[in-house]
């Protein structure tokens, strides 16, 4: 505690505490004041004190660390931190003192706030790894369907144990929570190899003969990634996924106005298909009422649940992640946005150029998309959930990711 102070406890974030929708919830829901409490804590800002760190870490990789950070962030914003430690991974491996550090410097910020949001994040390691790291998903649906096999095929093939780097520190072998491949393929490995800014799923582990098959690209090359379609899980013919007009059904929306596309929504019942089922009318209309200089709107595509690949069913097939760009624009020009993230799974990373290129053609499709300003944000392998507000935003937003 020596290390922080308390900034501000009464931060314009804590408003919602006035907010009588909330109220309510809270009454009905919550008896227990510690729920309050909770909530005020959450939204305190804590700063730690400035400490001199640089005295004491070996600092001999940092002209290279900032030289990278220069390259690819030079705006230096602090929101972007996430984006920058991923950026050292890939340039690195890992996150050493000195990359914290450096890091710290660069986006005007602390170290222990910079070490504390890398602690965070499943791809962010802070100690050596091999050159690729080869993950391995323990998740049940990947347990299922031979993780146990896979497992011991792997560690006899890079003769090492999970957790530990081969002899010849060519490749590392990682326990991963999930990782979302499981649509076509159980037991999912993925590769991430330093220097580089992509990952590779691997087909079939058990074809794999020697380590270096599993660097060849060849074994999954991109018209193997797989479109399941909904049909596959009972939906015959789910809304979303029927072949509309997309173009006619934007200028429908402009014609409609804000409050008649909120009032759409509502009577045709659109809500979130997450544990709270928050109508969505609702959540529109809440943001278009807020007074604020600058609204945001989020998409989280980071396909949070695990043994789930919806996310990715919806992003392989170019109609659906059309719509579902189009969705965030007529959601940016409701609510009076301007700005718009997509909050990208790091498995999925590869996916970031077909999404650009889609947001491309969206802009395209009305003058008034033109000056929404969409980024896409890798995540690092948190497990995002909550409610509204906490994780994916404080992702976005520099700040730890934590739940309550
Ligand atoms: S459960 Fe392992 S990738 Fe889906």
């Amino acid at each position: 505690m020596d290390l922080i102070y308390k900034e501000d406890s009464d931060l314009p974030t804590r408003k919602s505490h006035d907010n009588p929708q909330i109220k309510e919830i809270y009454s009905n829901f919550f008896k227990h004041p510690l729920s309050h409490l909770s909530h005020k804590l959450l939204h305190t800002h804590y700063k730690p004190k400035p400490i001199e760190y640089s005295s004491w870490v070996d600092m001999s990789e940092e002209s290279a660390i900032k030289d990278n950070l220069a390259k690819r962030f030079p705006e230096k914003r602090k929101d972007l931190l996430v984006e920058m430690l991923i950026s050292e991974v890939d340039r690195s491996g890992f996150v050493s003192d000195c990359g914290i550090v450096t890091l710290a410097k660069y986006a005007n910020v602390q170290p222990i706030e910079v070490a504390s949001i890398a602690s965070g994040y499943m791809y962010i390691p802070r100690t050596k790894v091999g050159e690729n790291q080869v993950f391995l998903c323990h998740c049940l649906n990947c347990q299922l369907h031979g993780l146990s096999k896979a497992r011991k095929h792997l560690e006899k093939l890079l003769n090492c144990k999970i957790g530990k780097i081969s002899q010849d520190g060519k490749f590392s072998l990682h326990k991963a929570n999930w990782l979302g491949w499981c649509v076509n393929n159980s037991p999912a490995v993925m590769i991430k190899s330093r220097g580089t800014d992509y990952v590779v799923p691997i087909l079939n582990v058990d074809k794999i003969q020697n380590p270096e098959d599993l660097l060849s690209k060849e074994l999954f090359p991109k018209d193997n990634l797989v479109y399941i379609p909904y049909t596959r899980f009972g939906e015959q013919n789910p809304s979303f996924l029927k072949p509309i007009d997309l173009q006619k059904a934007i200028d429908n929306a402009f014609s409609l106005g804000p409050e008649k596309v909120i009032k759409e929504l509502a009577d045709a019942g659109l809500q979130g298909r997450g544990g709270a089922g928050f109508k969505t009318a609702l959540k529109w209309k809440s943001a278009r009422n807020e007074k604020a200089d600058q609204k945001y709107v989020v998409c989280n595509i980071d396909e949070g649940l695990p043994c789930t690949f919806k996310d990715w069913t919806l992003l392989m097939n170019d109609e659906n992640r059309k719509k579902m760009i189009a969705g965030m624009a007529i959601c940016a020009n409701t609510i009076g946005a301007k700005h718009a993230f997509l909050y990208l799974r790091f498995e999925y990373r590869n996916l970031k150029p077909i999404l650009e290129e889609s947001i491309e053609e969206i802009k395209k499709m009305r003058p008034e998309f033109a000056d929404i300003k969409f980024e896409i944000r890798l995540g690092a392998g948190p497990y995002v959930g909550r409610d509204k507000f906490c994780i994916v935003v404080m992702d976005l937003s520099w700040r730890r990711i934590c739940a309550i």
